[in-house]
């Protein structure tokens, strides 16, 4: 078949224009406010702003992806006391790495961290120096990737993380929910589209700051907000409504056992699988709500030993589901073999809080203190 001759042009193409916008007005007007806002009203002191160290710029964004500054400041600080740059983070075993980011949570954080430095140190310890090949680390997404290539290197680079989100969704008015493909991909084109000429790194900040000192999730400041004019949700009187909140899951409620098995004032830690929640995370071991503590002493380690406390359940908030700990503490009979592997341990009971443990380990520790728990021996 003849191909088919398409008829000249007579005019150049004109591509249609892109939908306009609710606040196009604002377009232009956005980016100038943020960074007029960020020099006069933003955060100028936090511990991560004083470098262009792309290290140092990557750690605190990584551990600010699910945890706010200020829980995050003082981890930071003793991350890079301990970890100054790349190549000393991959040196050091992941053990180590995870006891510095024990009760910061999300624990994939640190295993990604200390996988993508041994990464770069593989290369002679040069950092990618793009968002693009910056995302190709572990643990490094697109919204990441960019804030890391605005701040350290200053290129112009879109973020998008959830307060980002929450205030485009708000000033455009956008609805749907943030679970929706979507309503993410037109947020991820509107970041685009407002990104100043210059000045990315005042910019940058001063988004990440509106979301976490005006447009806040409930009861937003919008009479301090530097975006108030352009505000479509605002105007609209309907702030609360943007973004549209996901449908409700309902978040079900884990009870276990947690035991503190006591020998010799040490107590046993199990390694925990690198999958799931704590991974590679040290913890007491666990028994089913209902399951006889002794015996699982027995069957699991062969040690003789006896419950001797119980204390108040404990509860710790994940984020799909609730934990509800029993803690019931056991003692190991004088003269049972004690068992020891790759992925369990007898750890002095004052070195556990300091350990790689997760946060619900250093509740009940402080606990155990609070009651006054004392090892039917003397010591715990
Ligand atoms: N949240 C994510 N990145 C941040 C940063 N660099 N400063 C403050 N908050 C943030
Ligand atoms: Fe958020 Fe209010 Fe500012 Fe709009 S005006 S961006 S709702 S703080």
């Amino acid at each position: 078949m003849a191909e088919q001759k398409l008829p000249k042009l007579k005019t150049r193409v004109r591509f249609p224009s892109p939908a306009p916008s609710p606040a196009p007005a604002g377009l232009t007007d956005f980016s100038r406010r943020v960074i007029r806002w960020q020099a006069d009203f933003g955060r100028h002191d936090l511990p991560w702003q004083d470098t262009r160290d792309p290290y140092r710029i990557w750690v605190s964004e990584i551990m600010l992806q699910q945890t706010q500054v200020a829980t995050v400041i003082p981890y930071y600080q003793r991350f890079m006391e301990r970890f100054p740059d790349v190549l000393a983070l991959a040196r050091a075993d992941e053990n180590e790495v995870l006891q510095y980011w024990s009760g910061l949570g999300y624990y994939a954080r640190a295993r990604h961290l200390h996988r993508a430095a041994r990464q770069v140190a593989s290369v002679g310890g040069h950092f990618p120096e793009t968002a693009e090949t910056l995302q190709q680390l572990p643990g490094v997404g697109r919204s990441t990737a960019a804030a890391i290539a605005a701040f350290a290197y200053g290129q112009r680079q879109a973020i998008l993380d959830g307060n980002v989100k929450r205030v485009l969704a708000r000033v455009f008015a956008i609805a749907g929910n943030l679970a929706q493909a979507a309503v993410t991909a037109r947020l991820w084109a509107l970041a685009e589209s407002l990104l100043p000429a210059r000045n990315i790194e005042a910019y940058t900040q001063g988004l990440m700051d509106i979301g976490a000192t005006c447009c806040v999730l409930r009861n937003p400041r919008c009479q301090s907000c530097p975006l108030q004019e352009l505000c479509e949700a605002c105007r609209q009187g309907a702030v609360q409504d943007y973004p549209a909140p996901r449908a409700a899951r309902p978040v079900p409620e884990k009870s276990f056992q947690m035991l503190v098995v006591a020998h010799q004032g040490r107590l046993l830690l199990e390694k925990r699988p690198s999958q799931g929640i704590w991974g590679g995370l040290w913890s007491f071991p666990e028994a089913a709500e209902g399951e006889d503590p002794a015996k699982i002493l027995k069957e699991r380690w062969g040690l003789e030993g006896r419950p001797w406390a119980t204390l108040p359940p404990l509860r710790h908030a994940l984020t799909h589901f609730r934990l509800r700990i029993h803690p019931v503490c056991l003692a190991v009979n004088q003269g049972s073999v004690v068992t020891e592997g790759p992925g369990l341990q007898w750890v002095e009971t004052a070195a556990v809080p300091m350990a790689a443990v997760p946060m619900p380990v250093r509740k009940l520790m402080k606990l155990l203190g609070e009651f006054a728990v004392d090892h039917p021996d003397g010591v715990l």
